[in-house]
Order: C-alpha cells, then structure tokens, then sequence
C-alpha cells in the first residue's frame, strides 16, 4: 500500500523550464524501472506567473505547494521583470513560499565530483574530494526583517532600510538541523556569522554554542566570522564540514562554495520545514543557479543541479535513499565519460546540449538498471 508521492513542479523562468524537462525525463526513468511513482502536477511562478495572472504567484499555487509532499523549482527572474516594483518581482513568488511554508532550513551541498577537480577555478588539489554542507537559514535575517522600505526624507534624500533580525527560536532550529546533519558526517559544525560588529550575530553564536553543548556534545563546534569563512573558503575549503548561517551570509557563502565544484550548474538545493505529527515536513528542491537569461532557449544549461535537488528530493522528503545515490552516480558517470555541458567545458571533453546531457544520463541510469 504505497499511495502516490505528489509533487508539484514549479519550472520558472529562464532556463527553469529547460533543466525541468531534463529532470522529468529522470522522474519518468524512476517510474518505469524502478516502479517509483510520483503525481506530479505543474505551475506558474516568477515571471512565468506574471504574465499569465499579474503576481509572481497566485494563492492558488502556494496553497498547492502547502499540500504536495514536495515542491520541484526551477528558476525565476529575467531582465523583462527587472523594472516591476519590489513587490512584483519574480524572485517575490520563491519568497512567498519559502516563508509561507516555513523552509528554514536550506540544504546547499557542495560536492566537487572526482572528473570536475579539474573545472574549479580554483587548484586541483584543493577541491579533490571536496565535500561541504552549508545549511543556511532561510525565512528569517535581513530577507523578511521589519522596518523594510524606500521612504523620503525632508531633505528630499531617499533612505532606504532593512532591519536584520533573528530570534532565540529562529537560530536554534536551524543550528539543530545542521547539528543533526553533521552527526551524520564528520562530526564539525562550524557556525558563521559576524557577532564582531552585530548584536544578532552575538545572539547567533551565543544560542549556537547552547544548541551543540547541551544536545550535541559529540559534534565539535567551531565559530567563524562571515568575512573570515569567505576567504576559508577559497583559501582551504576542505577544513569545513558543515556550515550554519543565517539568510544573507548563506546566500553568499552558497555561491563561492558553487564555484569550488566547477561551476554553479552542479549545485543542487534542499530548502525544508519542521516535521509535523506524523514525520512529513514541507519541503522544497531547486539548483542554487538562477535562470541564466544570457542563455535562455539555447539548450545551453546544465540540467545537472536540478537533476542533483531531484535526487535530495528522493533522499529527504521520500526517504529513497537508494534511488538518490543511483542517480548521484549516474551523474558521476556521465561527468566521467567526459561528457560536458558548456559551463563546465574542459580542454578534450565532448561539450553537449543540455538535451544530450539528459539523453546520456538516461543511459548511464539505464546501465545502472
Ligand atoms: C538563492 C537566490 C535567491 C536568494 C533569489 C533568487 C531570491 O539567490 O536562492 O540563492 O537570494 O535567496
Ligand atoms: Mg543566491
């Protein structure tokens, strides 16, 4: 008796749609062989949204995201949006749902595959073998803080404002989870943010060194300051395990840690809500890359981070643990085989559309049966 997972997918702008389709084909891949069902069901958000219904979401579809076990997104934005005001940008409609589901906990892997070391930017040496987690805080900080505007001064200059701010509560949640995902690896957290010159950092740190010493004594916890872990982070990432920050610092430490791997189409996403009663808890997947306007409809993109947060999918909201590491080697394989979408191109790869890349995952899939 297994009833369907459901899922609804949320392609977005830009290439959304096109590492989407990829993704698709993997679910369908799953259905057939390995008799994995999903109800998927698909809608607008973004830019896509506003040109359909005027709102980079509808209340409709955050109230389908509410009641699916899991949300697949794709990518908002583009520079046909850029003018709106604040409120109507595309990037709105990701916001809304994360907040309004509560995702607080935001899953960003950085894992540098073995035929990818060389595609870094950075040594080979220093990202072989990479393997980090930065869980970033996801519905709080200076993202959702009040005050927040643009208003007019007497003078006639403008100020604009946002508030950072994080509660007790806020910080602990977020530093639990990432505590319980580093008890499952190496054991080290290192907590981030910049209690130097912030009252909420000192509060971060304050509640962060109370979670760990009182629930996690075997998880060794470190602090780092923000501007400090940037700098880590490209000077020696392999020293890091797991990392827990707030909203800002995340976002940022999320895409230098991209860039270690090769590039930011390798990067996959968790963001996840608290469990309720029965275990289940809201979940959402999208690949930490935007919607790359410089490359929409080329069949340019990599599908690679949105097939990657397809298989977190399977690991943390329908515990098929199985299934997502058959689709992580597959992956392997591919990259392996030297098979290179254009962003991770290298000297003496085959450089594929992002058709043919679905097209020879399919078959590594196939041979792993
Ligand atoms: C991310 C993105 C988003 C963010 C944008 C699209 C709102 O950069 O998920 O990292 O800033 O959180
Ligand atoms: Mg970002």
């Amino acid at each position: 008796m297994t009833a369907n997972r459901s899922i609804l997918v949320l392609p977005g702008d830009g290439i959304g749609p096109e590492v989407m389709t990829e993704t698709r084909r993997v679910l369908d891949w799953l259905g057939k062989r390995r008799a994995v069902k999903f109800d998927v069901a698909e809608g607008l958000c973004g830019g896509a949204a506003l040109d359909v219904h005027g709102v980079p979401i509808t209340d409709d579809t955050v109230r389908k995201a509410m009641e699916v076990d899991a949300v697949l997104f794709g990518a908002v934005g583009g520079p046909k949006w850029d003018k709106l005001p604040f409120e109507k940008k595309p990037e709105r409609g990701l916001l809304r749902l994360r907040k309004e589901m509560d995702l607080f906990a935001n899953l960003r892997p950085a894992i540098c595959f073995p035929a990818l070391a060389e595609a870094s930017t950075l040594k080979t040496e220093l990202v072989q073998g990479l393997d980090i987690l930065i869980v970033r805080e996801l519905t709080g900080g200076v993202y959702f803080g009040q005050p927040r505007g643009i208003e007019r001064l007497p003078d006639g200059q403008r100020r604009g404002v946002n508030t950072q701010v994080y509660t007790t509560d806020e910080i602990r949640r977020v530093v639990r989870v990432a505590a319980e995902l580093a008890r499952k690896r190496k054991k080290k957290l290192c907590s981030v943010e910049k209690a130097n010159v912030m009252e909420s950092g000192v509060l971060w740190r304050e509640e962060a060194t109370k979670v760990v010493t009182s629930e996690f004594p075997d998880v060794e916890l470190s602090h780092m300051y923000a501007d400090n872990c940037a700098m880590q982070l490209v000077r020696n990432p392999k020293q890091f395990d797991v990392i827990v920050t707030d909203n800002l610092f995340g976002d940022i430490l999320s895409d230098a840690a991209a860039m270690l791997t090769g590039s930011l189409g390798m990067l996959p996403s968790a963001s996840l809500g608290a469990r309720d009663k029965t275990g289940r808890r809201k979940a959402l997947y999208e690949p930490v890359h935007g919607s790359a306007p410089d490359i929409v409809g080329q069949n340019l993109a990599n599908p690679l981070a949105m097939i990657l947060s397809a298989a977190m999918m399977l690991r943390y909201s329908f515990d098929l643990e199985a299934e997502a590491a058959t689709i992580e080697k597959a992956v392997e394989q591919v990259l392996a085989g030297g098979i290179r979408t254009a962003d991770i191109m290298q000297k003496g790869k085959a450089r594929v559309s992002t058709t043919t890349m679905g097209d020879t995952l399919l078959r590594e899939l196939d041979k792993l049966g």
